[in-house]
């Protein structure tokens, strides 16, 4: 009855399970996965969207549909206006709206690969794009980025490697990645633009926590991977990926872009394209559109409010760690992930660790694997890792973390004894 491509494994996840028991028994969970930052107590988000929708109300735009498949120019001119300060030739024609950042993966996908081709995506990474390139039938394979001397780095000869095998379509590249928090330096944009500059692939830079960056961010790292003027007809064709989800912290909006570079007449042939695609929906409300200008306006606010809260609750997280003396904290340079890392001989079970942490003193928390974070350090020791969300109060960031060494030290307690 239904297409492979639907043919997912229903069985609810083992662990969201034992989370909505431990609810429906009333039971209260510390909820360190928690991404979503309407639950996370903002100001200034909500603030600029209530002053939007206030001006909005009044707007007789809002009574008619004309709607262009690219989008309303006024927000496109603004999203160009954004990247425009970050350094990057961009017009507004050159600038499509989607609901998502997950609808622009979408979109390229369908432009870009056949059934059965392969796009490139980086590990660890975001679980999602399995699933986005699934519904597209498209195959994803993937290329490391390697911890090691205190950072991420891209596994460059891995990806040339991989981008020779037969069917790849694109590379993406997640700046700052999720759940790393690396960024791009300037070598490996330089070095991702001329692989796929010279195999002919399309590059897709995900650059939804772009804004994000905290304070052990390279200053030389780019802003985005837009290039500037002069550089756009050597590269590559270019797609890059953001939205009101993260950088404005609204995922309610549902408004985000795909932002197209590159040679011009290739990229004028991938804009004609996108343009088809996005007609056949035209998903993006006409209300939202005529907000996003303004609120795009309040970006510099909203990222302060959420870089502020982040910083905080990491320091809170490294405290916790440089106390316990057995855990540690992997260095992030953006985003709104932290990767906690466990020794042991050998270390815990990520997923029987998650699991007595939840029925134990209520704390959810992510396992390293469902980020395809690898169980190696760099000398090759086994080790595991879990993932946690930064934007939570520093307070509940603290009591998480205090109940993650407390239940490392019961472990290492009932090994030893045994
Ligand atoms: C790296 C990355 N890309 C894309 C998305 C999806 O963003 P959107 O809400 O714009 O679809 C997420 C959401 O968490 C993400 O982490």
């Amino acid at each position: 009855m239904f297409a492979r491509r639907a043919g997912w494994d229903l069985t609810p996840n083992a662990l969201s399970e034992r989370m909505a028991r431990r609810r429906a028994a009333g039971l209260p969970v510390l909820d360190l996965t928690e991404s979503n930052p309407t639950r996370c107590g903002f100001g200034a988000p909500s603030q600029a969207l209530g002053e939007a929708l206030r001006r909005l109300a009044g707007d007789p735009r809002n009574l008619r549909y004309e709607p262009d498949p690219r989008g309303d120019l006024e927000a496109r001119r603004a999203v160009a206006a954004f990247h425009a300060a970050q350094g990057a030739a961009l017009g507004p024609e050159s600038v499509v709206l989607t609901t998502g950042t997950s609808e622009g993966y979408a979109h390229l996908f369908r432009m870009l690969a056949d059934p059965g081709d392969v796009v490139l995506v980086p590990t660890p990474g975001y679980p999602l794009f399995e699933i986005l390139a699934g519904l597209e039938s498209v195959e994803i394979d993937s290329y490391p980025l390697r911890f090691g001397g205190g950072r991420w780095r891209l596994d460059l000869d891995a990806l040339a490697a991989a981008a020779a095998r037969p069917g790849v379509r694109a590379v993406l590249t997640v700046h700052p990645n999720n759940p790393t928090g690396a960024l791009t330096s300037p070598g490996e944009a330089a070095a991702l633009r001329a692989l796929c500059r010279e195999r002919g692939l399309a590059l897709v830079s995900d650059e939804v926590f772009a804004a994000h960056r905290g304070a052990a961010a390279p200053p030389d790292a780019p802003q985005t991977l837009l290039p500037a003027a002069d550089a756009a007809e050597d590269g590559p064709l270019l797609f890059a990926l953001s939205g009101a989800s993260k950088l404005l912290a609204l995922p309610q909006l549902k408004a985000a872009w795909i932002a197209v570079s590159g040679p011009r007449t290739l990229r004028e042939e991938a804009l004609a394209r996108l343009e088809v695609i996005a007609d056949s929906y035209l998903s993006v409300s006409g209300l939202v559109q005529l907000a996003l200008p303004e609120l795009l306006r309040a970006r510099d606010v909203i990222v302060r409010e959420v870089t502020a809260r982040v910083t905080a609750s990491r320091s809170r997280l490294a405290a916790v760690v440089a106390a316990s003396g057995q855990l540690e904290l992997l260095p992030s340079e953006g985003g709104w992930a932290a990767i906690l890392r466990l020794r042991g001989a050998p270390p815990p079970d990520e997923d029987a660790f998650v699991a007595a942490l939840l029925d134990g003193p209520g704390v959810a928390i992510h396992p390293g694997w469902l980020f395809d974070v690898p169980p190696e350090d760099e000398q090759g020791r086994s080790v595991s890792h879990l993932v946690l969300s930064m934007l939570l109060e520093p307070a509940d960031v603290e009591r998480g973390a205090a109940a993650i060494a407390a239940a490392l030290g019961t472990q290492r307690g009932a090994r030893s004894s045994r």
